[in-house]
């Protein structure tokens, strides 16, 4: 099936409480009508139990970084909202229809989802699970920017991999300062960095997550620039040295890109 044909019929979906949804931006205007999915009606039971293999297909199982489904309801669903777009049963590929277990399922699709919860900080957001099933087309981006400007965020925190190509969706907000190097207390500790995006205006994620704009306005921040491979266990030093002596990082865009040893990462140190 032709990809305009199926952009075309993309709805974006806000998966929250009833109660939960008085405090969102449900009136932004993303392009096309936002469906409310309220969890407390037994109707979207399925849409939800189809989320979560959705989530567990993107992050690796349960045995990875796959979200238990009372995790979803607890640390998601109720303190947020998960936002994504969705598309009609006939609409979704076979394969994607298989890995989902669809079986005799007729109702909408989830295909993308991002979910922030608020922080202590007012207005800072701490995101994850972001995913999407239909690579390459910039639906994460979209996803990423309309979940935003629904939760009135203006600045993120996350957690991501230095291998993870996501870093090319995340730095489209601006640029990432990292702010804790290998964070001790994650499943992959030795891969991982916590960054903060402070994020662009309302308007600019609206027209991100309409697929206007691919980019939110960013500055780069001034200092030494870097690229920096993950591999390499000096520059990783190098890096955690840095941060730990008080001076600053960024990933500035494109972020990363694949080498054919692994990786490498745009950054600029300050
Ligand atoms: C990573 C992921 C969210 C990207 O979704 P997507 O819809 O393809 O993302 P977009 O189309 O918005 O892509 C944005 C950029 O990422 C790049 N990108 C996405 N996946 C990529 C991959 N596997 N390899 C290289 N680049 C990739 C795109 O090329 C694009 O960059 P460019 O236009 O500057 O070249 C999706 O592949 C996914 O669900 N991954 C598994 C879950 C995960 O790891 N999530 C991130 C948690 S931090």
């Amino acid at each position: 099936m032709k990809q305009d044909l199926i952009d075309a019929q993309l709805v974006p979906y806000v998966l929250t409480t009833g109660a939960n949804a008085r405090h969102l931006h449900l009136e932004v205007d993303v392009g096309r009508p936002i469906e409310l999915l309220r969890v407390e009606d037994e109707r979207n039971a399925e849409f939800c139990k189809i989320l979560n293999r959705g989530n567990q297909l993107a992050f690796g199982g349960a045995d990875s970084m796959g979200m238990p489904l009372w995790v979803m309801l607890d640390c998601a669903i109720l303190p947020s909202a998960m936002i994504g777009y969705m598309l009609p049963r006939a609409f979704v590929s076979d394969t994607l229809a298989a890995q989902l277990e669809l079986d005799d399922y007729q109702g909408y699709v989830p295909v993308s989802e991002y979910c922030a919860c608020p922080t202590v900080e007012d207005k800072c957001v701490s995101g994850f699970s972001l995913h999407s099933h239909m690579s390459g087309q910039g639906i994460a981006t979209r996803t990423k920017a309309m979940a935003l400007a629904i939760y009135g965020a203006r600045h993120q925190i996350g957690v991501t991999q230095f291998y993870n190509p996501a870093i090319r969706v995340h730095v489209r907000f601006g640029a990432m300062e990292i702010t804790i190097h290998r964070p001790t207390v994650h499943t992959y500790a030795e891969d991982s960095f916590v960054y903060r995006l402070d994020l662009p205006p309302e308007e600019t994620l609206l027209n991100m997550a309409r697929g206007t704009d691919v980019f939110g306005l960013s500055e780069i921040p001034e200092g030494v620039r870097w690229t920096f491979d993950p591999d390499n266990e000096v520059s990783q030093g190098r890096l955690a040295a840095h941060l730990h002596e008080g001076g600053r990082a960024w990933i500035i865009a494109p972020g990363w890109r694949a080498t054919e040893e692994g990786c490498q990462l745009t950054l600029v140190l300050g």
